[in-house]
């Protein structure tokens, strides 16, 4: 089929929307009709060429929700009609990492991923002229329709507006995993958020869920640590108008936090996250850093049981842990659609990508069929 998506032929050229091919799913794969997606900061990397040489020709994006279109043969867990959310690491629930319970870390997503191929090693995207374009990031959902691998369409509970549905799959599941199942945030745990755009909003509504206290929110936009105390931040830092943020971290943590999470991706606020915990505590790294970024710590700091982690997509099961996290959007526990500060239509995303850049604004979803995703 005809469709329209955002492709990034090179970092160097400005993505655009354009015309292309889209082959139907195969065995094991889902044809979804996208009704909105988020752009995410690892969107502005892989359009900037930050996540490493080869990333494109590709369709963009890789958080969004939409209705199932179409199923190919042995797909069982959808049906056309199907309300869901994109899940970019579709496991195939038999490698190593699987099998031991560490589904994000798929080897054979990771595998056919880094190429932007389906699991089967092909794409079903091409330009009109014959070029054969990735499925960016796993997903390519910045397109009218996509084709997915069966474990990247999760079914959502009705009810939810797929506007919103769409944030699911990227900041709220690595926000709240990093919370959950990395952390294991508890009640009247200290803690940090560094960074609180899409990602790290979700981060801090986790740990409000999770009963902490203080939570600090930590930017150098004053918009942003607004939105932070909306979704429950008790105290806010902006570091352009605070020389000592560290000072004033351990502060109000009486020596320090229990764990600080940077999302952001960037060695300065990492190490800021490193000075911010106390002793036993735990810096945990969920921003994503362009290839080639470095971070210092003073080692000596290790014998005080400090820890610095690393997260990818929340740390557990994605695509398990989508719908629970759905339910609880359902019951207002989340608040999906403070975190939306612009909607726009697909030739939007030029801009909110130059938004990205300029820290300005929180999420931007693109509508790619306003009345499913019910914001027409
Ligand atoms: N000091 C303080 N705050 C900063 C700094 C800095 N040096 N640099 C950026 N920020 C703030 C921005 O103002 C913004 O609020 O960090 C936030 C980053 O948010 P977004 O650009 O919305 O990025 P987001 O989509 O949340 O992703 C954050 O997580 O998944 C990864 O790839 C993603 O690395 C990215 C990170
Ligand atoms: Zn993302
Ligand atoms: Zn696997």
């Amino acid at each position: 089929m005809r469709i329209r998506a955002a492709v990034l032929r090179h970092p160097s050229e400005p993505v655009r929307v354009e015309e292309v091919e889209l082959d139907p799913p195969r065995a094991g794969e889902v044809l979804v009709k996208v009704a909105a997606a988020g752009v995410c900061h690892s969107d502005l990397r892989h359009a900037d060429g930050e996540l490493g040489a080869g990333l494109w020709p590709a369709v963009m994006g890789h958080e969004g929700a939409g209705i199932v279109a179409a199923v190919g043969a042995g797909v069982t867990h959808v049906s056309p009609g199907d309300p869901v959310a994109f899940c970019f690491v579709p496991a195939c629930r038999a490698c190593r990492p699987c099998l031991a319970g560490k589904p994000n870390l798929c080897l054979v997503v990771a595998e056919h991923g880094a190429r932007g191929m389906l699991p089967d090693g092909s794409s079903r995207l091409r330009l009109p002229d014959g070029t054969v374009l990735q499925h960016g990031l796993r997903t390519a959902c910045f397109a009218e329709h996509t084709v997915v691998a069966a474990g990247g369409a999760v079914p959502l509970p009705q009810g939810l507006p797929l506007w919103q549905a769409a944030l699911l799959g990227c900041g709220v599941v690595t926000g709240l995993g990093a919370v959950r199942n990395v952390a294991g945030v508890a009640e009247g745990d200290a803690v940090a958020v560094i960074g609180c755009g899409g990602v790290g909003l979700q981060v801090i509504a986790g740990a409000r869920l999770a009963g902490a206290g203080p939570i600090v929110a930590v930017d150098r936009v004053p918009e942003k640590l607004e939105l932070a105390v909306a979704q429950g931040a008790t105290h806010t830092i902006d570091t352009a108008a605070e020389s000592d943020p560290v000072s004033v971290l351990h502060r109000l943590s009486e020596g320090g936090v229990d764990y600080a999470f940077e999302v952001i991706g960037r060695a300065e606020t990492i190490r800021l996250a490193w000075d911010a915990i106390r002793p036993g505590g735990s810096a945990i790294v969920v921003g994503l850093a362009p290839v080639g970024v470095e971070v210092s710590v003073p080692a000596i700091e290790f014998l005080s049981d400090k820890s610095l982690r690393g997260t990818y997509y929340g740390s557990g099961d994605p695509a398990a842990e989508l719908p629970e996290l759905a339910r609880l959007a359902l019951r207002g526990d989340l608040e999906l659609g403070r975190v939306v500060s612009q909607v726009a239509p697909l030739e939007g995303l030029g801009e909110a990508l130059d938004r990205l850049r300029r820290g300005e604004g929180a999420r931007t979803i693109l509508v790619l069929d306003e009345a499913l995703a019910g914001c027409g």
